[in-house]
């Protein structure tokens, strides 16, 4: 064609070329687990590094190494993660398989004060480079209460474990890196003394923070909704959303969890971390790429953004679940479960109220809740639009009308949902609520891999999109803060039975301006 003009294809440094369908084999390395006889390893760390296995996305060499107090010998250790998988990984159990990974396991024995541990756990690191060619990469897992961090941190740096730490993500290796389990502190003040003292030892790009709700599927679908389409982004915005709901509900109670949750509460456990990693992906603006970098930094300007709405007292709602059934099984309250003092004021349900202060966002409040033993377990963001400005039907036509929503169903029953009104059939006009909806389980044949199998397989690969960095997590904090201490000097947290959807005062909340929440 005369006069076209040829355009040369320039790399754009932001974008990453490689084909992202491909799933990527992690390269040679080892993976150091403390606290590995503890119920998260045993539950979801170890199924999911043999779910990894089983897809192939180990590399041959791999090793694991278990290290713990218990007097074991590596066959015992071998037993623990046999007995683990068969529990719990996703995949089916295969005999090859498995003893390929079974020669890569082994164990150290020792306290965290011993020295003589750490060294038996460096030379053991330097076997396995050697025999196994696992060329000095390794990943340190801490599986382990925060109060443990610093002596563990000082035994590696001690024993020059963390060193190769500083080689940039996916660089020449060898790489060391550290994966640190939640809660990363109880305040602000406690994040930031932590960040420090694990920044003092690893760099913050070999630090992954696991966020297992940024692992899900469906959470990372949120990206594709929104910035894979052309139908939202017009309506994804004050003039259009009323408010938004994210809410994680949980039927099961805190029975056995005692030691780690008496004190800490559903909104350090939740909101702190999944509900508002939610809030940042749907609130965020879109990205300039995918790269983690600029991920972040969206990421973070949503969350600077961010504050809880005041008076505390109407805008929040605390509860604490009493007696009640579960189904039709009768359940104990809180103050009766094992383990917990009689007198606690741990919260198992608690509810905010967020403003996100930009132009984007302007006066749409975002209400957060999560809460133990309510009526159902499940997992949603819902974007709950304005009602039409003009209802050209008699009153009686739309009274069963509600607000057009759109509902990102993130668990169980994976999908989205489309709220709408539509024309009752028969020969008078009357207009109703339908649901239009997309299932994961129908439109893909695909499963979905678990969470910690992806989050595993980016610390190996050194990607670090899907783990928040020391900000997202201070920022966080900084939300939360005023609403901890405001329930602290506010007393008791508020009665609710279990199998219901909370306490009155947060039903309140939302109903001091006109709305209600949702009963999914
Ligand atoms: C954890 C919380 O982070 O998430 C638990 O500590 C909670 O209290 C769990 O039960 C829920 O995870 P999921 O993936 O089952 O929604």
């Amino acid at each position: 064609m005369a006069g076209a003009a040829t355009t040369v294809a320039t790399p754009n440094p932001l974008r990453d070329d490689r084909d992202s369908r491909v799933p990527r084999i992690a390269g040679p390395c080892n993976v150091v687990i403390f606290g590995v006889t503890g119920d998260l390893s045993r539950r979801k760390v170890l199924p999911a590094i043999y779910d990894l296995a089983n897809r192939g996305l180990l590399p041959p060499g791999f090793s694991l190494v278990g290290f713990a107090r218990r007097d074991w010998s590596d066959e015992d250790f071998a037993q623990l993660v046999h007995d683990s998988v068969s529990a719990s990984s996703r995949t089916p159990f295969r005999e090859e398989v498995w003893q390929q990974l079974k020669e890569g396991l082994r164990f150290v024995r020792g306290t965290f004060e011993d020295d003589a541990a750490f060294h038996k756990l460096a030379t053991t690191l330097k076997d396995l480079d050697r025999d196994r060619g696992t060329g000095g990469n390794t990943a340190f897992y801490l599986s382990i209460p925060p109060s443990d961090f610093p002596i563990v941190l000082e035994q590696l740096s001690k024993n020059g474990l963390a060193k190769g730490a500083d080689a940039p993500a996916g660089q020449p290796d060898p790489w060391r890196r550290v994966v640190i389990e939640k809660p990363f502190g109880h305040d602000l003040k406690s994040a930031q003394d932590l960040n420090a003292l694990v920044n003092t030892v690893f760099p913050e790009r070999s630090v992954f923070r696991i966020d297992h709700y940024l692992g899900k599927e469906t959470v990372q679908n949120i990206l594709a909704l929104r910035f894979a389409n052309q139908l939202w982004d017009p309506i994804w915005n004050a003039n259009y959303v009323d408010h938004v709901q994210i809410t994680m509900a949980e039927d099961i109670g805190l029975g056995g969890r005692a030691g780690y949750y008496d004190g800490i509460g559903a909104a350090r456990d939740v909101i702190q971390n999944h509900l508002l990693q939610l809030l940042a992906l749907t609130a965020m603006e879109e990205p300039v790429s995918f790269q983690p970098k600029q991920l972040q930094i969206e990421k973070i300007k949503v969350l600077s953004a961010t504050k809880l709405v005041e008076p505390l007292d109407e805008t929040t709602a605390h509860g604490q679940y009493t007696a009640g059934w579960q189904g039709s099984e009768p359940v104990v309250g809180l103050l009766q479960e094992e383990g917990f003092d009689p007198n606690s004021r741990t919260e198992t349900y608690a509810a905010i109220t967020l403003a996100v202060e930009t132009r984007r966002w302007a006066g749409v409040p975002f209400y957060l809740r999560t809460g133990k033993r309510l009526g159902r377990r499940v997992t949603e963001i819902a974007i709950v639009f304005k009602r039409a400005p003009h209802l050209p039907f008699d009153q009686t036509m739309t009274e069963e009308l509600g607000q057009n929503a759109l509902v990102i169903r993130v668990q169980p029953d994976e999908g989205i949902t489309m709220r709408f009104g539509s024309k009752v059939p028969g020969s008078s006009m009357e207009v109703r609520d339908v649901n239009m909806d997309f299932s994961y389980g129908e439109a893909f044949t695909e499963d979905s891999p678990e969470a910690y199998e992806r989050l595993i397989l980016d610390v190996l690969l050194g990607v670090p999109s899907l783990f928040p960095v020391n900000e997202e997590v201070e920022l966080s904090w900084r939300i939360l803060d005023p609403a901890l201490e405001h329930w602290a000097s506010a007393g008791k947290p508020d009665p609710y039975e279990a199998g219901g959807w909370g306490p009155d005062s947060a039903d309140e909340m939302l109903a001091r301006s006109g709305r209600e929440w949702r009963r999914p």
